[in-house]
């Protein structure tokens, strides 16, 4: 297999399909070691590829058991990825192919196609997981409605759409939705669900039920709840009902990603449904809340209307994403949503965008199509319609949206069509935008400013830096939010949206009483690096005053990375004037106690990484790590009173309740005990652990203690109390990696992989050691080598078994051009190992190779 030249699939290359489906009938007879699948399929020529043409099926380790056509036996040998029928032997116009194979669920240990989780029976296809179940044209661009039959003598059988018959040991659906494979699902197991009931706007009743193994079922209040408040905002926001019967959830162990909106019938990660105030943190909470939504929304914006390919996975995913963040910001709050959705962009994003596994949101290449499930696919996929929302407007925006739902529902479609009822609506050409799509690499905007007579100019120099195979970058589209306030704090000029098209672009603001204080960037309008050299004057203005809460945050955000640059340069001391702003703020009842936690959180070690490279410097994650914990000491030293007064105010009254003010009151009282724990010893930190009733509180506790280095009562205890509950006993491993000395880290993790409750074969456990330890920058860039061997090591034992998670965990290595000669080594050497691994898969294998270079 590694023997072959992997083969690159190219967007430019595509083609119609030469066969459509019209109808898929599929009968399961259900066994772990031996699934009998048999499909019925009803083809037809595709009027849009003129000519008599083969049929090709993609077929993945599949038993052919009999193949026909027409009704008549045919004798045909499936080659390893599919297999071909000539045209010669085909009929023209229309056929019916029937067929039968034998499957494997139980040793199916890549969690893709139909696979087994203690138990249970799942399956998961999207992208290409349908051609492990059955022969068939699994590509989006194929569009059929289904009926299935499950027979097994487990309690619960489901599948896509709604139930149209069951018996003792079988149940029958139809999905009457035309939909591509991707989104087929089966489920078998000894299910208990939540139920609950929705009326659509129209009247339609829907019965909705989260499945869980028996014992959960009193964990899926939240996400129910979650469910039905998606519901009503799809509708009253983008005017989007729901269209069956049911509406099911099923939660499953082992699950490569989050979750999956397969039609009518989604399959979630257990850790995005399972809640209690005692096991799970607001955190899990707010993360079930987003995905539920998420899932949910695809039902329209990647279902009914779906990708043509591949390559326009950005179209159902960036406006998934795009929809679920203006959700949580609904039901939470706006500005601390967008504040985390920049931390997660700039943290996962602008890192990938910025290294060697740099990306366009629409790719013109792959060779796996499941290493493309990115952040910049995602959430700078994301970005782009938040960006055209800005430049189009609300109005326009609500608009369009319309006009894309009324013309392409029921299709698969491509980013073109998605521009083009932008162009209709507002009648704007849109060429330029486009390139976002296109290009990839993180755009920079320097600013230059001046000031004469009343007036101010702005100077806006964009340029986006080389990136793999794309060495040239022409000028994008960047919306630019823009106020001006006065010396005083006083906003002279509310948020305009300037339109940077050129390289180089001067905006004029006249008639000012003085020289005004620019807040740009405002509601991070657009995912770019700013450039400009601000004054800490100018920055306590805007921190102190900006009506923008984005850059209110920023201000002090961009204070504290200078703040911790300085000490890593120069051992430079934190100013008082840094700390005082923050005390200010910790002072301010006006401030939202989520929005305080937010400005406390100093910026990763990786993100100072970053800096440090974008700088032109070459980060020591050691000396990172070190000056990190120095300033939040000094920090927790200069504001003690402070951090008392609040984490005895922000203690709990009354019941739990994860929305978002208690959620925000919590986060803002373990930060407060984070920087306590520097200065006691831990003695709050061990009684707010010892009285905590909620998970919140005890793991917020529990970091605090194992960041000093201390907590090993607590964390016995902690194991003793959970070790029943998988979802808990993943952060009590993965909580241990993360928090472990530099020095410690790659044994702590060894120790932990040695431990009994470790099964590396479940995703979220492997995640939790192994992803544990990459998250822990100074253990992972150990001087010794230690960290990257122990990863390589992991995932190249994972790698023959679960290829897609071994290939996302990779990903560890992306940043490695950052770093000093020694680790460069140190890392090409673990990146060329894995190369050469006997067993490696064309998801490692694409991974590896992109990032060697
Ligand atoms: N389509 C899923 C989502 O974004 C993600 C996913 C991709 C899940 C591939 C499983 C496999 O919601
Ligand atoms: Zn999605």
């Amino acid at each position: 297999m590694k023997d072959a030249a992997p083969q690159v699939i190219r967007l430019a290359d595509y083609a119609p399909p030469a066969w459509l489906v019209d109808e898929v009938s599929l009968i399961f007879r259900l066994d772990p070691a031996a699934t009998r699948v048999q499909s019925r399929i009803s083809f037809r020529a595709n009027p849009a590829a003129p000519g008599h043409h083969d049929l090709w099926l993609d077929g993945e380790n599949l038993k052919l058991l009999s193949a026909r056509i027409n009704g008549e036996a045919r004798s045909v040998t499936p080659g390893p990825e599919g297999l071909r029928i000539p045209a010669t032997e085909l009929p023209e116009g229309q056929f019916l192919w029937e067929a039968e194979v034998e499957i494997a669920p139980e040793g199916n240990t890549a969690l893709e196609g139909l696979y087994m989780s203690r138990g249970m029976y799942c399956t998961q296809c999207e992208a290409e997981g349908f051609r492990k179940i059955t022969f068939y044209p699994d590509r989006p661009d194929v569009m059929a409605t289904f009926r299935v039959r499950i027979e097994s003598e487990l309690p619960v059988l489901l599948s896509n759409g709604n139930p149209t018959a069951q018996g003792a040991g079988w149940a029958e659906w139809h999905d009457p939705w035309p939909k591509p494979a991707y989104l087929f699902a089966l489920v078998a197991g000894d299910l208990v669900a939540q139920s609950n009931r929705f009326t659509t706007v129209s009247g339609t009743e829907v019965a909705l039920n989260i499945w869980v193994r028996p014992g959960d079922e009193n964990k899926c209040a939240y996400a129910m709840d979650a469910l039905i408040r998606s519901m009503r905002w799809d509708e009253e926001v983008y005017g989007r009902e729901y269209d069956l019967d049911v509406f099911n959830i099923v939660a499953v162990d082992d699950f490569n990603m989050g979750a999956m909106e397969n039609k009518g019938l989604n399959i979630f990660n257990s850790r995005y449904v399972l809640a209690s105030p005692e096991t799970a943190t607001d955190q899990d909470y707010e993360n079930i809340e987003r995905i539920i939504a998420h899932e949910y929304f695809h039902n329209w914006t990647g279902n009914r209307i779906t990708c043509r390919d591949w390559f326009q996975l950005c179209l159902k995913e960036g406006l998934t994403v795009y929809r679920d963040q203006q959700f949580t910001g609904d039901m939470r709050s706006h500005a601390v949503k967008r504040i985390e959705d920049v931390l997660t962009l700039r943290a996962r994003q602008f890192r990938e965008d910025n290294g060697p596994l740099a990306h366009n949101v629409r790719p013109e290449t792959y060779v796996e199509i499941n290493n493309f499930y990115t952040a910049t696919v995602y959430e700078k996929g994301a970005e782009l319609i938040g960006m055209l929302r800005r430049l189009v407007g609300d109005d326009a925006y609500r608009a369009a949206l319309r006009l894309y739902f009324e013309r392409h529902d029921g299709q698969a479609c491509t980013i073109e069509d998605w521009i083009r009822v932008f162009e209709d609506t507002t009648h704007r050409d849109l060429s330029q935008f486009k390139r976002w799509y296109s290009q990839a690499g993180t755009p920079r905007v320097m600013v230059e400013d001046s000031w004469a007579d009343g007036t101010y100019v702005l100077r806006l120099h964009q340029s986006v830096p080389a990136t793999p195979g794309q060495p040239l970058k022409e000028p994008l589209v960047i919306p630019v939010a823009v106020g001006l306030l006065g010396q005083d704090g006083r906003e002279l000029q509310p948020t305009v949206v300037l339109e940077l098209s050129e390289p180089v672009q001067e905006f004029r603001f006249e008639g000012l009483p003085q020289r005004p204080v620019p807040s740009i960037l405002r509601g991070f309008s657009a995912p770019v690096i700013l450039q400009r050299d601000q004054t800490s004057a100018e920055r306590a203005v805007l921190l102190a005053h900006d009506t923008d809460p984005f850059n209110r945050w920023e201000a002090g955000r961009s204070l504290a990375r200078d703040v911790l640059l300085a000490m890593i340069a120069r051992d430079e001391a934190p100013s008082t004037a840094f700390l005082e702003g923050l005390g200010s703020l910790l002072r301010d009842p006006a401030l939202d106690p989520a929005f305080i936690a937010l400005a406390l959180r100093l910026p990763s070690e990786d993100d100072l990484a970053q800096a440090l490279h974008e700088a032109g410097e070459v980060p020591d994650p050691a000396r990172i790590h070190d000056m990190r914990r120095k300033l939040t000491h000094l920090r927790a030293e200069h504001l003690a009173e402070d951090l008392h007064r609040i984490h005895d105010a922000m203690a709990s009254t009354g019941a739990y309740d994860p929305a978002a003010d208690q959620a925000g009151r919590r986060a803002l009282r373990n930060a407060a005990l984070a920087g306590l724990t520097h200065l006691d010893q831990g003695a709050r930190a061990s009684r707010q652990f010892a009285t905590a009733d909620n998970m919140t509180e005890q793991l917020g506790a529990l970091s605090a203690l194992l960041e000093i280095g201390a907590g090993a009562d607590e964390l016995a205890a902690f194991y003793d109390q959970w070790r029943g509950d998988r979802l808990v006993l993943d952060k009590w491993f993965g909580l241990q990696v993360m928090f472990a000395a530099p020095d410690a880290a790659a044994e702590t993790a060894a120790g932990l992989a040695a431990h009994p409750d470790f099964d590396w074969k479940n995703p979220n456990r492997f995640r939790a050691v192994i992803g544990g330890l990459s998250a822990n920058a100074a253990g992972f860039h150990h001087a010794s080598g230690a960290g990257y061997r122990f990863v390589a090591d992991w995932l190249i034992r994972l790698d023959p078994l679960n290829p897609q998670t071994a290939a996302r965990m990779s990903t560890a290595f992306e940043t490695w051009q950052r770093y000093d000669p020694g680790r460069q080594a140190l890392i090409r050497a673990e990146l060329e190992r894995m190369r050469s691994a006997p067993t490696l898969s064309r998801d490692l294998g694409e991974m590896v190779g992109r990032m060697l270079g």
